[in-house]
């Protein structure tokens, strides 16, 4: 070699390594110094979800720059369990997870612990199956039974889904691995959900609808939070500075990514700008948009870096940045175990008249509703997971010793086998939502109740995802099922013998007009793939029900003040784009007049919210209360007067002096359970409630603001069941917010 040309190659090598020396892969310590070296191209990329087959099933991923050792990050969905694909091609080796019970279920607990404990186990299926980021916990209110999704969201109270989805939270990422709170905010339907406007005033909006993603915030502190399809007055909640950016950082102090929900939105850049640093699932026509505004100065630099550094300080967080070595093998049969005893801890007793249950366990049982076979365990759509089996009331029941009606069993089996599998509860398919009951003849009936000793009747709901319930033949019961609930209790009544409903169902139905016919209900909704069991354990009596109602259950549909205001009927073909009431815009009319809080004062409920009937009875003691600078602490003792075992829930209502804005009779400001009393024994609960929580929101002032006067503290086990009163003085304090929601439109 010449000597010349072999100095230009020495120069070259140096360059090159003198340019890799200054390309900094990324560290946790480096994040600044990895945002100055990425080009702009770089930045935009990570800002836009891509395609990625790491983890079949996975719902997104983020992009991987290899440059700059930035990985690519995998999210997937929740909130029942981790949902992946359960077959891979050119291997033997399955991929199933565990269905959890799902979120109604786990909010009828009143158990955060108890939350945390279940998403613990979940999380570490997330962590081991290689996903990054559990797509979960939904957490939007349940403001009309109607919702489709409601299943997969907690409650119509804002503290219980606040609390509940905190736990959750922490419960997950407690694996190191990352939760996405959904969907922020005021996504309450699913008709028309990718356009729907939620008109709602500032008030309603900061007592319920963002009132739990704020406790969710302040005390779970997800990685990152996903925005929803809707608009909220007027503009798409993605494209809500005031939202994303003014309450959700500035107000509540979140430092994780906001990602939008998984769709294209045409006004990309406007997302950008207003702190939705992520674009699921994303697409190439998002980052030309994102890109040509970096470029032209509409998004600044400083915007760019902003979401940049939010997504590079997610990533460092991540397993795939650590390079986990995941195993794909969690501990499935430990998992089930958890999953069996939160649904235990969870099931709600609504009826027992009679001391009906619990069975001995040697009844002869006539399990009767197809559902007794295709158990709904779960809702469909995103919120599905896929289990490698969920167990059904027949199976459960014979496990646990209950001999049943082999004839009406096989029968049931029979229907089942002969469904085409779109009609099938656990189906993944939404239009089909759940299948006719097959009728029993009266003469049957009539036979089984005499060759029986119980009748145990199956009721079964299923939706999900794409869209809402109805009214006739879903809210309330087929005309088959009333029929069969007639003649059932008319037979086995007249033979002096118990019937029994257990309510399988992914949302509220009408009770009112039937409870009278049996003796006992148990309500266990989707509780996950081992629910049945659990089930079973309990009519048993195995297990002590302790759960009570998240929500309010209603004489009738129409008494829910949402009912003026949700699409239960409606026509897609009626109306210009934009004018649909109810469709394309929705009247939060009710303002924060959502669940008891309308019902306490209003109207008679079939069931109260709170409410939770157990084998056993629990005494309140006199309670304490002492008032401190910032707020209460109460305790009260309760004790076991029953015969058997069991936990108590003691709810804590507020309600507070007139003058100030109204106010709801009482409202929830915070709960406890007890651990598993004996009979006899007693334990002291003690809770903390702040003068912040106790504040109402005045729109005229945007302020949070507590009046001075005597509040009233009521310890109740439902809240129309206050089993003692005490009092508190509170003095007026106000914290000042952003008023930055906008305002429905008139
Ligand atoms: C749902 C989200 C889900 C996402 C990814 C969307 O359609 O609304 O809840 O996380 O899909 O599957």
């Amino acid at each position: 070699m010449k000597k010349s040309n072999f100095i230009v190659l020495l120069c070259l090598a140096c360059c090159f390594n003198s340019f890799a020396q200054n390309t900094p892969l990324l560290r946790e310590d480096n994040i600044e110094e990895v945002l100055n070296a990425m080009t702009i191209e770089e930045k935009v990329n990570l800002l836009v979800g891509g395609p990625g087959s790491l983890v079949p099933g996975a719902a997104g991923y983020t992009r991987e720059i290899a440059r700059l050792g930035i990985p690519m990050t995998v999210l997937a969905d929740g909130p029942a369990g981790l949902r992946i694909q359960p077959k891979r091609e050119g291997t033997d080796q399955t991929f199933y997870c565990t269905g959890f019970p799902t979120s109604t279920l786990l909010a009828s607990s009143w158990d955060p612990e108890l939350v945390e404990t279940v998403t613990t186990a979940m999380g570490n299926e997330v962590l081991e199956y290689g996903v990054d980021v559990l797509l979960a916990p939904g957490m939007n209110l349940h403001r009309n039974p109607l919702c489709g999704r409601n299943f997969e969201y907690y409650s119509e109270d804002p503290l219980l889904s606040g609390k509940m989805a905190a736990a959750y939270v922490r419960g997950i990422q407690k694996n190191g691995v990352g939760t996405s709170i959904k969907h922020f905010a005021a996504n309450n339907q699913e008709i028309n959900r990718l356009e729907n406007d939620a008109r709602v005033g500032n008030r309603a909006l900061r007592e319920l609808y963002l009132k739990n993603f704020e406790i969710a915030v302040k005390e779970g502190k997800p990685w990152t939070v996903m925005s929803s399809y809707n608009k909220l007055n007027g503009e798409y909640t993605q494209q809500k500075y005031g939202l994303l950016t003014t309450v959700l950082r500035d107000e509540w102090g979140f430092d994780g990514i906001v990602m939008t929900d998984w769709g294209v939105k045409d006004n990309t850049v406007k997302s950008a700008k207003s702190g939705n640093d992520l674009m699921e699932w994303g697409k190439q026509v998002e980052i030309d948009r994102i890109l040509a505004a970096v470029n032209s100065g509409e998004i600044s630099q400083e915007e760019l870096d902003r979401n940049v550094r939010n997504m590079l300080n997610y990533i460092v967080k991540t397993p795939h940045f650590r390079k986990y070595n995941y195993s794909n093998k969690p501990d499935l049969k430990a998992h089930a175990a958890v999953a069996r005893k939160a649904a235990e801890e969870s099931i709600i007793l609504l009826k027992n008249e009679g001391d009906a249950l619990p069975l001995q366990g040697n009844e002869k049982v006539a399990l009767y509703g197809i559902c007794s076979v295709d158990f709904v365990g779960i809702g469909t759509g995103s919120g599905w997971v896929n289990t490698e089996h969920i167990a059904n009331l027949q199976e459960a029941m014979t496990e646990a010793g209950f001999t049943l009606d082999e004839n009406l069993a096989e029968y049931y089996r029979l229907c089942y086998a002969t469904q085409s599998t779109t009609d099938k509860m656990n189906g993944s398919a939404i239009d089909k939502r759940h299948r006719q009951e097959p009728a029993i003849s009266v003469q049957a009936i009539e036979r089984q109740a005499a060759d029986n000793d119980v009748a145990v009747f199956v009721v079964g709901r299923i939706a999900g995802e794409g869209a809402d319930r109805v009214v006739p033949d879903d809210f309330e019961l087929t005309a088959i099922e009333r029929e069969m609930l007639q003649t059932i209790s008319l037979n086995y009544h007249k033979a002096g013998k118990r019937v029994v409903v257990v309510l399988n169902i992914v949302g509220v139905v009408e009770t009112a007009s039937w409870k009278h016919l049996v003796d006992a209900i148990v309500l266990p909704w989707a509780p996950g793939q081992e629910g049945a069991y659990a089930v079973a354990d309990i009519l048993k009596g195995k297990v002590n029900p302790s759960g009570k109602l998240p929500m309010t259950f209603p004489v009738n549909y129409m008494d829910i003040p949402s009912s003026r205001n949700f699409p239960y009927t409606w026509d897609m073909t009626k109306g210009r784009k934009g004018d649909r009431k109810n469709v394309d815009y929705t009247d939060y009319a009710e303002d924060i007049w959502v669940g008891y809080r309308y019902f306490q004062t209003n109207h008679e409920v079939s069931y109260p919210f709170g409410y939770g009937l157990s084998y056993t009875t629990f005494s309140y003691s006199k309670p304490k209360v002492k008032a401190n600078k910032d707020g209460f602490t109460a305790s009260i003792t309760v004790t076991n007067t029953g015969k058997v075992k069991g936990r108590e829930v003691v709810e804590l209502y507020v309600a507070a002096p007139a003058g100030g804005l109204e106010k709801p009779a009482r409202e929830l400001k915070v709960f406890a359970k007890t651990k598993l009393l004996a009979p006899g024994e007693s334990e002291t609960l003690t809770m903390k409630v702040s003068a912040y929580e106790q504040a109402s929101f005045n729109e005229e002032h945007s302020a949070w603001e507590t009046a001075a006067g005597t509040y009233e503290v009521l310890f109740g086990a439902s809240v129309a069941d206050i089993r003692c009163t005490t009092t508190c003085k509170l003095k007026a304090q106000s914290w000042k917010v952003h008023d930055v929601l906008g305002n429905p439109e008139k």
